[in-house]
């Protein structure tokens, strides 16, 4: 039998109502699941809908219609008893007592998953030394930098020592030593407390750092469900730089964006490169047969690298340009 998920989305949709205006449709019949001691991120252009999934989980809103469930219970007939197995740190909100110091703050949060400060004092030492917060333990949170408070928040959620943690943003506002330090600690509490995480970000270099599997919602839609590993291989072997030798044959650049999703051509002192992004892998004859027509001189065919930065534009592009799926296999 396959162990039970941390996290269960069924057909989830959620419409938020305004008076007098069509409803915006935040989230459209929405699926995926998160096993144990996963850690996925939840990507997508703004106004994708992650922090309105994000809501939905927690049970701060309740979707229209879909079925949500964590460690096998469903979340609103089991709610607020279901709190005690997931916490969160949501995008710009105030997560903490700004009047409340710092221990304060890490001591109530985790009091209210009936943690103990005396049985967790040294939890809790060991959380505010690993974000190097030691000397700012006892000043109230409204008098900390933005840096410091947000990573208070990270601190408080993860003090409730939960086996589900949602991270909307968490990197929003760390300096780049921080930001390094935080993706660390992420990759360490996933494989020595063996929580699962899910975290939404936009920046791509902490994702690709600590996630195994990204779902990437565009529009309120799961457009991508993948580990990031076959991604990076999938988009790896489509990507192509073409140098050519001298000029841009006429007309040839128009010809390739007819054909071709994703194509941009540079000159430089030498000739011109060409980047594309196959959608399929046997486009490449297609591509090869429309450089012969136009007589282009090929100095070199490479492929280009890809991040995960690359992988996402090109999938949230295809996506609306209306490929249902944002890719193929
Ligand atoms: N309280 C609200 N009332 C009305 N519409 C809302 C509300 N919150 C979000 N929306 C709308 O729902 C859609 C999804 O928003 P959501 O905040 O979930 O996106 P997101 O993926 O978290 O974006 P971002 O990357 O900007 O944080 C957007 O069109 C947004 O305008
Ligand atoms: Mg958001």
């Amino acid at each position: 039998m396959e162990a039970m998920p941390a996290l269960e989305v069924r057909q989830v949709s959620k419409t938020y109502q305004e008076r007098g205006k069509p409803g915006v449709k935040a989230v459209d019949n929405v699926s995926f699941s998160v096993a144990q001691n996963e850690v996925v991120g939840l990507l997508g252009p703004n106004g994708a809908g992650k922090t309105t999934i994000i809501k939905c989980i927690l049970g701060l809103m309740r979707p229209d219609s879909g079925e949500i469930s964590v460690f096998g219970q469903d979340v609103q007939p089991n709610y607020p008893r279901i709190l005690q197995k997931m916490s969160a740190v949501l995008e710009g909100s105030r997560n903490l007592y700004w009047r409340l110091t710092v221990w304060e703050n890490v001591r109530f949060f985790s009091g209210l998953n009936g943690i103990s400060s005396k049985e967790s004092h040294d939890y809790f030492e060991y959380l505010i030394r690993l974000f190097s917060l030691e000397d700012k333990q006892d000043v109230e949170v409204r008098k900390l930098s933005q840096g410091m408070k947000q990573k208070t928040s990270v601190v408080c959620a993860l003090a409730r020592r939960t086996p589900l943690l949602f991270l909307d943003e968490p990197t929003l506002g760390l300096d780049v030593e921080t930001s390094l330090e935080l993706r660390h600690i992420l990759n360490q509490l996933a494989t020595e407390e063996e929580r699962t995480i899910v975290v939404s970000s936009h920046d791509m270099d902490v994702i690709q750092d600590i996630c195994q599997r990204v779902i990437i919602l565009s529009g309120g839609q799961v457009i991508v469900n993948d580990q990031v590993s076959h991604l990076m291989r999938l988009f790896g072997t489509r990507a192509y730089r073409i140098s050519l030798v001298g000029s841009l044959p006429q007309g040839l650049g128009e010809t390739l964006t007819s054909h071709f999703s994703s194509v941009s051509v540079t000159t430089n002192d030498t000739g011109v490169d060409i980047i594309i992004n196959l959608s399929e892998p046997e486009d490449i004859y297609l591509l090869m047969d429309i450089l012969r027509s136009f007589g282009a001189i090929i100095d070199e065919i490479s492929h280009e690298d890809v991040d995960l930065e690359k992988v996402f534009l090109e999938v949230v592009r295809r996506g609306r340009n209306g490929h249902a799926s944002g890719y193929s296999v």
